[in-house]
C-alpha cells in the first residue's frame, strides 16, 4: 500500500475527529506461542490501516492541527544487538522517513511525552477494551495531567470510541484495497484449482493443505485464518481445522481456505469429490447450494440491504430441502419456522477486509444496512447432513457442502473477486479427469 493512502486515511479520520480531539492507538502486542517462542507477528488491523507500520511496541498519536506535526509515532529504538537476533527496526528516523511520521519518539519515553500531547485536548479517541494493559496506561497518562490541574493543565474530559469512525472507514474499500483483495482472492482461487488437480483418494487432508501453504508463500502471502480441509463427515464440522484424516474414495472434500496479502484477507470455500466424480446424491445437494449461491450473489447490489443475499439463499436452500424430501411443508412456513436450521446453521456471509470477519455494522438505526459500492462481503451458503440428524435417509449422510466467494458491491452489480476457482460441477469433474 502506498504511503499516500495511509496519509489520506489519517487526514480523513482527523477531519472527523475535529480540532479538539486526539487519537491514540497501539500496535498489536507480540503473542507467546510456547515458552520463548512467539507466534509470527501480525499487526493490529486498525493500526496497520492508519500507519502501515509493521512493528510491535509502537503507539500512534494523531493531534489535528498540532504545529510541530499531527502524526506522531512512538516506536522502538534501533538496537544493533537486538537487530542481530530479530531483524531490522525502523527506529525513529525510519518512522519519519519511510512511514511518514511528522515526529517520532522512543517508545520508552512515552510516559514523559504522551501526557503533553493529550494536554489541552477535549476528547481522546481510542479503542477501549481491546488491550487492557494499554487502557490502563492511557488512563494513567490522562490522570497525570489531572494531577497537575492546579497548575493550569487541562486534561481531556471525554473518551470517545475510535472504533466507530475507523470501522466505518474500513468498511468502504478504496480502489487500492480492492486491488489487493482481488490479488489475494486470485492466489486463493489458483490454490483451490490446484487442490482439485492433485487430490486423489487415500491422500490426507494435510497434504492438500500443504498445496495452499506452498502457493500462498510463493506470493509472500499467508493463511488469513486456519484452513479447513475436511473430507466426508469432517466437511459437516464448520470449524474443522485438524486436517489430519485420510481422504476416502467416494467422499466429498470441503476446503475453506483463503490467502492474506499485505494484511488483506480472502475467504474461499470449494467442495468437490475426492475421486473426481459426484455421486447422484452429492450432485443433487451440490446443485442446490450452487443455485443458492448464484441467487445470493445476484442480490449483492447497491441499494439492497445486508440481509437480502441471505434471504435469497435461504429460499433456494429450503426449496431444495423440500425437493430432496428432507423437509416437508410450504417453503414460506418452513423459512418462517427456521426448519432449515439442522442443515444450514450459519449466515450466508460477513464483511471481508483486513480481518476475515471484517469490521462494520450490519444494522444501522435498527435496520439492515444498505449495500454501497466499495463494501466487500462473502457469499457462502452450504448444506450439512451429518449422520446425527434424526429421520434422514442414510443415502444423504455425511454430505457437507459449502461454496464461498468474495464479492465487492460494484456500481454495475456484483463484482466477484474470487473468480478462477471452478464451482460448476462439470468443470470440476473435467479438471479432475485431466
Ligand atoms: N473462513 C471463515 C468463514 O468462512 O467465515
Ligand atoms: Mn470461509
Ligand atoms: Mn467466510
Amino acid at each position: 500500500m502506498q504511503m499516500d493512502e495511509y496519509r489520506r486515511r489519517r487526514r480523513e479520520l482527523m477531519n472527523m475527529m475535529g480540532e479538539h480531539g486526539v487519537a491514540v492507538l497501539a500496535a498489536a502486542p507480540e503473542q507467546v506461542r510456547n515458552r520463548d517462542v512467539l507466534f509470527p507477528y501480525r499487526q493490529d488491523s486498525d493500526f496497520q490501516y492508519l500507519t502501515g507500520f509493521p512493528e510491535p511496541e509502537a503507539v500512534m498519536v494523531l493531534v489535528p492541527g498540532r504545529e510541530h506535526g499531527e502524526y506522531i509515532l512512538f516506536c522502538r529504538d534501533r538496537d544493533p544487538e537486538r537487530e542481530q537476533w530479530d531483524g531490522p527496526r525502523a527506529g525513529q528516523d525510519g518512522a519519519r522517513e519511510h512511514y511518514g511520521a511528522d515526529d517520532a519518539f522512543p517508545i520508552d519515553d512515552i510516559d514523559e511525552i504522551l501526557p503533553g500531547l493529550l494536554e489541552g485536548r477535549d476528547k481522546v479517541f481510542c479503542m477501549v477494551g481491546v488491550h487492557q494493559e494499554f487502557d490502563q496506561a492511557l488512563f494513567g497518562w490522562v490522570n497525570q495531567i489531572r494531577a497537575r490541574s492546579r497548575t493550569g493543565a487541562r486534561a481531556p474530559g471525554e473518551y470517545v470510541s475510535l472504533e466507530h469512525l475507523l470501522h466505518e472507514m474500513r468498511l468502504i474499500k478504496s480502489a487500492a484495497e480492492l486491488k489487493r483483495m482481488r490479488e489475494a482472492a486470485q492466489i486463493s482461487a489458483a490454490a483451490h484449482r490446484r487442490a482439485m488437480e492433485v487430490c486423489r483418494p487415500d491422500m490426507h487432508e494435510y497434504e492438500i493443505e500443504a498445496e495452499f501453504t506452498y502457493l500462498y508463500r510463493r506470493h509472500n502471502g499467508e493463511h488469513a485464518y486456519p484452513p479447513i480441509v475436511g473430507g466426508g463427515r469432517n466437511g459437516c464440522i464448520l470449524h474443522y481445522i485438524e486436517n489430519s484424516a485420510p481422504l476416502r474414495d467416494g467422499d466429498l472434500l470441503l476446503i475453506d481456505c483463503g490467502c492474506e496479502l499485505d494484511c488483506y484477507a480472502s475467504d474461499i470455500t470449494r467442495t468437490f469429490p475426492v475421486n473426481g466424480r459426484f455421486t447422484p446424491e452429492q450432485r443433487a445437494v451440490y446443485d442446490i447450494v450452487l443455485e443458492a449461491q448464484y441467487a445470493a450473489i445476484d442480490a449483492v447490489r447497491m441499494g439492497n440491504h445486508w440481509n437480502m443475499p441471505h434471504e435469497a439463499a435461504l429460499r433456494v436452500l429450503t426449496q431444495g430441502l423440500v425437493d430432496l424430501g428432507l423437509l416437508q411443508g410450504a417453503v414460506d412456513d418452513l423459512i418462517e419456522a427456521e426448519a432449515y436450521r439442522p442443515f444450514y446453521m450459519h449466515r450466508t456471509g460477513h464483511w471481508l477486509g483486513m480481518d476475515v470477519h471484517d469490521v462494520g455494522d450490519y444494522r444501522v438505526d435498527g435496520h439492515w444496512r444498505e449495500l454501497e459500492p466499495g463494501m466487500v462481503l462473502t457469499v457462502e451458503p452450504g448444506l450439512y447432513i451429518p449422520d446425527t440428524i434424526p429421520d434422514v435417509d442414510p443415502r444423504w449422510h455425511n454430505i457437507g457442502i459449502r461454496i464461498e466467494d468474495d464479492v465487492a458491491v460494484g456500481r454495475d452489480g456484483p463484482d466477484v473477486l474470487s473468480t478462477g476457482a471452478p464451482k460448476e460441477p462439470e468443470e470440476i469433474e473435467a479438471l479432475m479427469r485431466s
